[in-house]
């Protein structure tokens, strides 16, 4: 496994891979990983010759900086996993490196910007837009695989793909669970064990929910016995409790079992925000 901090070291190895005709796979992270991560990266390696993880902690994508402060950083462990999975290039860059200076740009992503993550955490998915953009750029793979618990980020990095061009393709990959339920996420491990155990509210009231739906309830009936039952629990604070198209985003107030749809929640457990998504199949 060969570790590079720099466009200018990839450049050489990808120079390699395409003389070669080795095709690229490309797992952007955060760091701290964990099965969910690892996932992503056997489904690449599966897919493609060579393997290329980033383990960068964007600043620009997060909206509040105690959730950066304390965003938890691993680099030794998990280099570690990634050597015990034989990645084959893992891309540890500064922050210096990645933004000499702070960009002017930023990205719109239209409605996507005003509904769940986008309305609840403004100027994240530019972010997200700059920092993958600027990994795309410097990695140049053919293909990039995506976790479906950020199923928003998902559809915001489709747009952009499209949008600017990319010749890349965009692989998406299942939630991974644990045995409970409780969708794996970096920030899992700042959760007491208390708190572990409300946590489990999201999950079960997306698998609910999903029940209910399909038994043919109303979904607004639905999402307020929902909303009951986070408010019931003092250590959770709802943010969305929706049904949408996963694609657009748009917000259905009914279900339509010929749509395609799936229930998205957020909400705070204690501290710390929690995310996940369940896709309704009939
Ligand atoms: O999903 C994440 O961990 C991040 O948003 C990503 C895609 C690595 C960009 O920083």
């Amino acid at each position: 496994m060969q570790v590079f901090h720099t466009g200018a070291e990839w450049q050489k190895n990808w120079l390699h891979a395409l003389q070669t005709k080795k095709s690229i796979g490309f797992v952007p992270t955060m760091g701290a990983l964990h099965e969910g991560h690892l996932d992503l990266i056997r489904a690449s390696k599966k897919s493609t010759d060579l393997t290329v993880v980033s383990i960068f902690v964007n600043p620009i994508q997060f909206n509040n900086s105690e959730d950066f402060e304390k965003y938890p950083v691993l680099t030794d462990q998990d280099l570690s996993l990634l050597e015990k999975e034989n990645v084959d290039f893992v891309f540890l860059p500064s922050v210096e490196s990645i933004y000499p200076q702070k960009p002017t740009l930023s990205f719109d992503f239209g409605k996507l910007e005003t509904v769940l993550e986008g309305a609840f955490r403004p100027g994240h998915f530019s972010g997200v837009g700059i920092i993958v953009s600027k990994l795309f750029n410097i990695i140049r793979p053919h293909q990039s695989f995506f976790g479906q618990k950020d199923l928003q980020q998902i559809a915001v990095i489709k747009r952009l793909v499209a949008d600017l061009s990319f010749p890349i393709e965009i692989m998406v990959v299942p939630t991974r669970r644990e045995t409970d339920g409780l969708a794996l996420s970096s920030r899992n491990m700042r959760l007491s064990q208390n708190e572990r155990e409300k946590a489990l509210i999201l999950f079960n009231s997306l698998s609910f929910a999903k029940n209910e739906l399909l038994k043919g309830e109303k979904w607004l009936e639905i999402r307020n016995q929902i909303t009951q039952a986070f408010e019931a629990e003092p250590l959770a604070k709802l943010e969305y409790f929706e049904l949408v198209d996963p694609e657009s985003f748009h917000v259905y107030s009914e279900f339509d079992p010929t749509k395609n749809s799936s229930i998205c929640v957020a909400s705070y457990i204690g501290n710390i925000r929690l995310i996940d998504n369940l896709p309704i199949i009939p």
